[in-house]
């Protein structure tokens, strides 16, 4: 006598597999894009003042604030905007952060406070307002503040991208095996790099890259087709990105200017270096001013809007889409 059939449904759940045409993702439309997300420093500075008085880098390693977005489900799913993770590091004068190294990229950017140091791979990199200082994958990097007052940087990781790809490699200090690093100097001069060049080439050999730099870069630098001047950050000895999966770039509006929509599917996370304006991300409008940090989720369209000289410091996932073959970019033409 034959047994009767159980249900379909369950049997394959039990042999973990899915119908196809039951998934939630397949043949559907997709979710419309995330809402942005803004941490205004009026408000954090505060709450950075609190991190001074609770803890210590000597008894937490690094006195970091990650700034987790809305949508993050736990704790654990640490990301500000895709791909891209931003914190607000801190340092009281006399502290350190001792070294380690580790596969994960990451960034500095100086917003408050002078007279800190960042020592990459044992190269010393000042770090005062606007400076970027980068710390690629796998170099030993510490911080010491030898300065009078409270320094604030942002940080910029591209941990989600190692977490969904299983790449962390967490490795503490001392520091063993530091390569070799050559002085910034020796890039000094635009179009001239030095020939008898040892080590990695995947990342830039300046870990530093002033904000002046930046600035006499933007005062000369064309018009981008949505109104912006945009300078990128790059790897001296091949033209390509600072580091391999975080894209990095300055923008500077100038005042009045409202910038032709443009919509990517890169994730972006911009910081406020100078002025005041808005963004239009889809449907929301975000009022920002200095040392603000908002995201821009993939897929909306938006427009900058300047009330006078402002410039972004804008970290993406751009660079990585781009070399995968997936990286789309669009701009609506002038009215
Ligand atoms: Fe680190």
């Amino acid at each position: 006598m034959n047994q009767p059939q159980s249900d379909p449904y369950a049997r394959w759940h039990a042999a973990q597999l899915a119908p196809l045409w039951n998934s939630p993702n397949a043949h559907k439309p997709p979710p419309p894009p995330a809402a942005a997300h803004i941490w205004r420093w009026e408000e954090t500075r505060p709450l950075v003042e609190l991190a001074f008085r609770e803890t210590s880098p000597a008894a937490v390693q690094r006195r970091v604030l990650q700034m987790l977005s809305p949508h993050s489900a736990s704790p654990a799913d640490e990301y500000t905007c895709g791909s891209v993770l931003a914190a607000l590091q801190c340092l009281l004068p006399g502290e350190t952060a001792r070294p380690h190294r580790h596969t994960m990229n990451a960034l500095r950017f100086l917003l408050e406070g002078s007279g800190a140091v960042t020592l990459v791979d044992g190269k010393e990199c000042a770090m005062e307002f606007g400076d970027l200082v980068l710390t690629p994958g796998m170099c030993w990097h510490e911080h010491r503040h030898d300065g009078k007052e409270p320094v604030v940087w942002l940080d910029v990781l591209d941990v989600p991208l190692h977490q969904h790809l299983g790449t962390i490699v967490f490795q503490p200090g001392p520091v063993t095996d530091a390569p070799t690093t050559m002085l910034d100097a020796a890039f000094a001069s635009p179009g001239i790099v030095p020939v008898a060049i040892g080590g990695r080439r995947d990342h830039s050999p300046v870990f530093r890259y002033p904000y002046a730099d930046a600035v006499r870069a933007l005062r000369h630098a064309p018009p981008s087709p949505d109104g912006a001047r945009r300078v990128r950050y790059v790897n001296p000895l091949t033209g390509g990105g600072a580091m391999p999966l975080l894209d990095t770039a300055m923008l500077q509006l100038d005042a009045g200017l409202r910038t032709l929509p443009a919509r990517t599917n890169a994730n972006l996370v911009c910081t406020v270096v100078e002025g005041h304006g808005e963004t239009r991300i889809g449907d929301q409008v975000i009022a920002w001013g200095p040392r603000d940090t908002f995201t821009v989720p993939q897929h909306h369209w938006v427009s900058h809007r300047a009330e006078g000289e402002t410039r972004l410091f804008i970290v993406s996932d751009a660079d990585v889409l781009r070399r995968l073959g997936v990286l789309t970019e669009e701009i609506q033409s002038a009215p």
